[in-house]
């Protein structure tokens, strides 16, 4: 749920600190990439050793720290990351986040942000009345702050009453719905094909082709993160599993078929497997001998499109249809005609002759085909082309809701 995205976690001087332990692991778990900023309050309830090692990463404590300007920096700090948060949020750091104070690491880092940030205040009962901090919070939640409790309850110090830090699990909660709320992709279905197909000719023999499976398991991964729940058909291939997708591993073209209607329905599905064309028309039971006289002859038969079938109009068609076409020539014209052939409504065009190193490297010049015209991408990365499909696939996904 938290795949990729990237937390920085403010840990002011309150007794509630030592649950932001537990909450940089509950983070961790669910994929996010927790960075600690610790203030000197914050250091007398819990250790930057402890922030360190839970959260695998370097905590950050002073705002004059050579070492840290040098290698990091406080504007920096707040840029790379997608969220702050600020657990616990003292009355006395929010007093400062209303009034613009950056008298240290933690409230500079938060002055000098552009991010969101979520506060989960943790405060005496009568500090947390006080007008003071009311009027504070007043001015910070019409900034856009998001907050996440106090609760009430017993307090450490033996009064009762709202103030108590909420529970970790109702941080993370708060956390994941801020993301899911900003994913572009939330609540989506999506199915990516990837990888090649492996067509048996007997139980040990197969016919194949050079597909990796790179720019497929980058779409997969990037529809995820996206917030879209993914199921990635793939055939076999040395890529590891993407963050937070359903991987269904397949060989040949009938199971990816067969897997990627299972997967139905879908609002969008991304076809960049490189499916084999043929199958052996009659698989061998039995390993072939060599020594049986002449070399077998081998008789393909065509194998289904999967992209057509699934494009075809029909209740299960998903909303969205990607097709990939790899060419060594007449890239766009070649993409142009398949578009129509094969009823998606977009294609991926890409150069594979052997001299653009595309097959089984990392980057790629691409080909956006569409009923509109034809967008020609600058080379890049796969992962940046996953990066900017999944972009244009969430507008037209608003646009055709
Ligand atoms: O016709 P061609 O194989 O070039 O088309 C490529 C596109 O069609 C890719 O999106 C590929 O994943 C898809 N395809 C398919 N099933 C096939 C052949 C191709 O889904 N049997």
């Amino acid at each position: 749920m938290l795949h990729g995205k990237r937390v920085l976690l403010i840990v002011s001087g309150g007794i509630a600190a030592y649950k932001s332990l537990d909450l940089i692991r509950r983070l961790r778990e669910r994929g996010a990439g927790v960075r600690c900023v610790l203030t000197a309050g914050g250091a007398h309830f819990v250790t930057p050793l402890s922030l360190a090692a839970l959260s695998e990463d370097t905590v950050f404590t002073d705002l004059f720290s050579l070492t840290t300007e040098s290698e990091m920096g406080h504007i920096r700090l707040s840029r790379e990351a997608d969220l702050l948060v600020v657990a616990p949020a003292t009355a006395d750091i929010l007093a400062k986040m209303a009034h613009g104070r950056a008298d240290d690491l933690a409230t500079t880092a938060l002055l000098a942000t552009d991010k969101p940030v979520l506060i989960a205040p943790a405060m005496n009962v009568r500090m947390w009345n006080h007008a003071a901090t009311q009027a504070n919070l007043r001015t910070l939640e019409s900034r856009g702050v998001l907050r996440v409790g106090p609760v009430e309850g017993d307090m450490a110090c033996g009064e009762y009453g709202p103030g108590r830090m909420s529970e970790v699990m109702e941080i993370v909660a708060a956390v994941e719905s801020f993301f899911a709320d900003r994913s572009p992709l939330a609540g989506k279905r999506a199915l990516v094909t990837s990888g090649p197909t492996h067509e048996p000719i007997d139980p040990v023999r197969y016919i194949a082709n050079r597909a990796s499976g790179k720019q497929g398991h980058a779409i997969a991964a990037a529809l995820a993160r996206a917030g879209a729940a993914t199921t990635l058909v793939t055939g076999p291939t040395h890529e590891p599993d993407p963050a937070g997708v359903t991987v269904v591993r397949i060989e040949s073209a009938a199971e990816m078929l067969a897997a990627c209607k299972a997967a139905l329905p879908a609002d969008v599905a991304v076809f960049a497997a490189a499916v084999s064309d043929w199958r052996i028309a009659a698989q061998a039971g039995q390993k072939i001998k060599k020594n049986a006289g002449a070399p077998p002859q081998l008789s393909l038969a065509e194998n289904p499109d999967i992209l057509a079938t699934l494009a075809a109009p029909g209740n299960l068609r998903p909303r969205l249809v990607i097709g990939f076409a790899a060419e060594t020539e007449k890239v766009v014209e070649n993409a142009q005609a398949k578009l129509k052939r094969k009823r998606c409504d977009w294609i991926v065009a890409n150069d594979v002759s052997p001299a653009t190193g595309t097959f089984g490297g990392s980057d790629n010049t691409v080909h956006l085909v569409t009923g509109k015209g034809v967008e020609d991408w600058p080379p890049m990365s796969k992962t940046d082309v996953a990066a900017r499909l999944i972009e244009r696939i969430g507008m037209a996904l608003a646009e055709r809701a």
